[in-house]
């Protein structure tokens, strides 16, 4: 059988661009496949050093995943630092990754740019980490987002290196999924590039979110200052807005803009207007999921630490075959 692996950071709240780059993805593979699904701690000390901050988001994240539709019977559910396996192996896959590859990503040199004043080994090493969340189960399918197709083609030089280096197929080759469409790039409000969590606080609309605050949001969204001809091509803030509508309006209302677009008649507020609350309708039933989720403490802890069991037990096969094959021994 197929296995998946997929995760998130638990740096703020699942936004839209996390709900259909990857976990939308997820929900419809955990009919089909043996699926893991965890929260990136480990992953959020490269920028969020102080782990006590994340402990409400990762509650949140968790509630938001069941809301969405993780089935706890069908896919394991955890939270990386709690599987010991992982760093192991990071250590073991940090002697495979070279130097010039990592300084070449182009998430690094993002976060470079980003946060000067801590540029720490754990930002470089990224790529090596996430790689081994995938091959510590040994994962075929990745369900991601457009902006970690890098990331996984570095997950595959890696593989394919152990692989050659040891003389073994240990190893399957993971991909990024998305049921052979394209992968997702979901824009955010600001007008430029994508919706993300550290893209500043009103590029992206939380599942939790409430409705007024939702509503400000989008009516805030960046435009510009309408065509001025008749078919005139589409601005890279108004091409996002058609994009986020494509995603949670009927074709019709999206074409009915794109046509008022075209002959000039288009009212930015209107469409503002119809995507908030297009945005609310898809949101409304999971944020009250959420908040129930949410209040039930005992159950999230309980699905998290038989998920740990789970993907120790996976991580560990992995874990001894590697050392095994590597000649790494007990006396
Ligand atoms: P963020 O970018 O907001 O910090 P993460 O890095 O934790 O979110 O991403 C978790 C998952 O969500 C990844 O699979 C990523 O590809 C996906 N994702 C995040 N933002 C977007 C987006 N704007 N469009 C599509 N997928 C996204
Ligand atoms: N790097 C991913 C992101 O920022 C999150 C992530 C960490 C991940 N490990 C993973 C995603 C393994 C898929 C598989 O979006």
């Amino acid at each position: 059988m197929e296995r998946v692996v997929s995760g998130v950071r638990p740096t703020g709240n699942i936004h839209l661009g996390n709900y259909f780059g990857a976990i939308k993805n997820f929900v419809a593979l955990q009919e089909q496949c043996e699926t893991f699904f965890f929260i990136a701690d480990y992953h959020a000390l490269t920028t969020h050093p102080n782990a006590s901050e994340l402990q409400d988001r990762i509650k949140e994240t968790l509630a938001t995943y069941l809301a969405c539709g993780l089935n706890p019977d069908k896919t394991t559910l955890y939270i990386q630092s709690h599987i010991p396996e992982i760093p192991e192996l990071y250590l073991i896959f940090n002697m495979l990754a070279h130097l010039g590859e990592l300084e070449r990503s182009t998430t690094f040199k993002d976060k470079v740019a980003k946060q000067q004043s801590n540029i720490n080994a754990g930002l470089l090493t990224y790529p090596v980490l996430m790689a081994v969340d995938i091959i510590i189960h040994r994962a075929t399918k990745v369900p991601v987002g457009k902006d970690q197709e890098q990331h996984l083609e570095m997950t595959r030089n890696f593989v394919n290196r152990f692989n050659h280096l040891y003389e073994t197929d240990f190893f399957p080759e993971p991909e990024a999924f998305n049921f052979n469409q394209a992968l997702v790039k979901v824009p955010g409000l600001d007008g430029k590039g994508k919706m993300g969590k550290s893209e500043g606080a009103n590029n992206a609309v939380y599942l939790i979110e409430d409705p007024k605050a939702i509503q400000k949001k989008v009516m805030r969204a960046v435009t510009d200052s309408g065509p001025k001809e008749k078919n005139s091509p589409v601005s890279e803030p108004v091409a996002n807005l058609f994009k986020l509508m494509e995603l949670v309006s009927e074709p019709d209302v999206l074409n009915n803009f794109k046509e008022d677009y075209a002959n000039c008649s288009i009212r930015y507020g209107d469409l503002k207007k119809q995507l908030a609350q297009d945005i609310i309708k898809f949101t409304d039933p999971l944020r009250s999921k959420i908040q129930y989720y949410l209040k039930e403490e005992d159950l999230l802890r309980s699905i998290v630490q038989k998920g740990a069991e789970k993907a120790h037990e996976s991580a560990g096969e992995t874990l001894s075959g590697v050392k095994k094959i590597i000649g790494l021994k007990a006396l």
